[in-house]
């Protein structure tokens, strides 16, 4: 649970309430939450809930192969994105343009460019901003408005929950009660049990509590060299200095050219590109032609638990996903279709006057037919080491 609301030493916080209040709220607080996340009776359809594409069994990712999850009115409404994961969302900083590294984590001076918030374009900052996306949009929980989420919420079984945690006349104005319902989503969301334990094997290995095999620790070396895969430089898989766990990412927005999922409706309309950044989802950086095609870098925490990966979810193994960064550039016809006229085609999800905005670090960076930063054996080493990453890791009985 989130204990927020604690003022140090003294047993009085601000808002009047004693430690011990503060705590039981927040408690109560996660437990209503728990409860509106499971909750389908809140969508249009009357059968989707958080739960549904956020599946708590599955790391609170979808436990189906689907790249994108219908929703909506008759539950056969798709978007354009994958569900994302949402476990250890707890670290990610607020967005912002220009992100800095403090002090003691690496050089304060450099500019590390947009970052943070969430997401997959990091259009909102808190868990209770997030939560109104969902509950509204008309290709998920599709509720008309705000008002229609408040009836359904005075009639759930927990109404008497809200009122007493938000007062007898939550109910009068219907902001008041659908504030009521994001702000205990994000309550819920922010306990450390459940969406961040750090109870992997990697977690007990760095804890000095467990062993890589063999091929895990190539594994990881090949994750962290930076002539190899490079990934550890914007997965980060090293202690911060402060002795707190790695995330496994920067959360930095990066573009890296993912190939266009042809199964997404949307994009039956060649016209139609998910540009991340630069909309058209998140509408105040439009027209901000660097940001185009750029992502926000996802933990790489419980990611074999995953059935699709990347944004558009276009791949389906991450095997496939690791080997896209090795061969991406030495052989695109592996990934992405010929042009019409015939020619070798790359970047086909991103229109071409952004693709100077894709990153060429290594493990990209290479060219067609060169030898690719990873063999075949270096790439089942990484998928083996980020196996490691999976939480509710139980050490064998010695
Ligand atoms: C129909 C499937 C679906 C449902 C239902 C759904 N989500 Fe999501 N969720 C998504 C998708 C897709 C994204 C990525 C959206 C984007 O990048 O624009 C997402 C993103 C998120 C994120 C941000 C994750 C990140 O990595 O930054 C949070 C938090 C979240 N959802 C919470 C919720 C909550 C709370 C509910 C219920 C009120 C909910 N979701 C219902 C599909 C769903
Ligand atoms: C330059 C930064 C960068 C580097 C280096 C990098 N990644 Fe990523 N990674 C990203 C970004 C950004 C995304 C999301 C891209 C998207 O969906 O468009 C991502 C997504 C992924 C995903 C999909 C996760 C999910 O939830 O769908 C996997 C798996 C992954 N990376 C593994 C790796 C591995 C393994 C390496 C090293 C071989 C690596 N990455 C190197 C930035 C990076």
């Amino acid at each position: 649970m989130a204990v927020f609301a604690c003022g140090g030493a003294s047993a009085q916080s601000d808002s009047g309430m004693t430690r011990q209040q503060a705590y039981a709220r927040a408690a109560a607080l996660e437990a209503l939450g728990r409860k509106i996340f499971n909750d389908a009776s809140l969508s249009a359809s009357g059968t989707m809930a958080c739960a549904s594409c956020h599946y708590p069994n599955n790391a609170f990712a979808p436990n189906n192969a689907m790249a994108i999850q219908p929703g909506g009115k008759d539950g056969r409404q798709t978007g354009f994105r994958a569900a994302p994961s949402l476990k250890y969302l707890q670290a990610a900083p607020q967005f912002t343009e220009h992100y800095y590294e403090s002090e003691d984590e690496g050089d304060a001076s450099i500019d590390n460019g947009p970052t943070g918030g969430l997401t997959w374009d990091g259009r909102a900052d808190r868990g209770n901003d997030q939560a109104r996306i969902p509950l509204l949009a008309p290709f998920e929980m599709a509720n008309a408005d705000e008002a229609a989420v408040a009836m359904k919420l005075a009639a759930a079984p927990y109404a008497d929950d809200i009122k007493r945690l938000f007062g007898a006349d939550v109910f009068a104005e219907p902001h008041k009660a659908f504030n009521a319902a994001t702000t205990a989503l994000s309550v819920y969301e922010q306990s450390p049990a459940e969406f961040y334990p750090y109870s992997s094997k990697y977690d007990a290995y760095l804890a000095g509590r467990a062993k890589l095999s063999e091929q895990e620790m190539r594994g990881l070396q090949l994750f962290n060299d930076e002539d190899k895969g490079n990934c550890g430089n914007c997965h980060r898989s090293e202690r911060a200095s402060d002795g707190s766990a790695p995330q496994f990412s920067d959360f930095g927005m990066i573009a890296i050219g993912v190939p266009r999922n042809r199964a997404i409706e949307a994009n039956a309309d060649p016209k139609f590109f998910d540009l991340g950044v630069c909309g058209p989802l998140r509408t105040d950086l439009k027209g901000h032609d660097e940001y185009c095609g750029l992502f926000r870098t996802p933990s790489l925490r419980n990611v074999a638990l995953r059935k699709t990966f990347f944004h558009n979810g276009a791949m389906t193994s991450l095997r496939d996903a690791v080997a896209f960064y090795a061969t991406r550039d030495t052989d695109p016809g592996r990934w992405y279709p010929r042009n019409a006229d015939g020619t070798a085609g790359k970047f086909d999800d991103l229109p071409q006057r952004y693709r100077a905005n894709i990153n060429n670090e290594p493990p990209f960076g290479r060219m067609p037919g060169d030898k690719p930063a990873l063999t075949d054996g270096e790439i089942d080493d990484i998928v083996a080491f980020l196996g490691t990453l999976t939480d509710g890791y139980k050490p064998a009985a010695p």
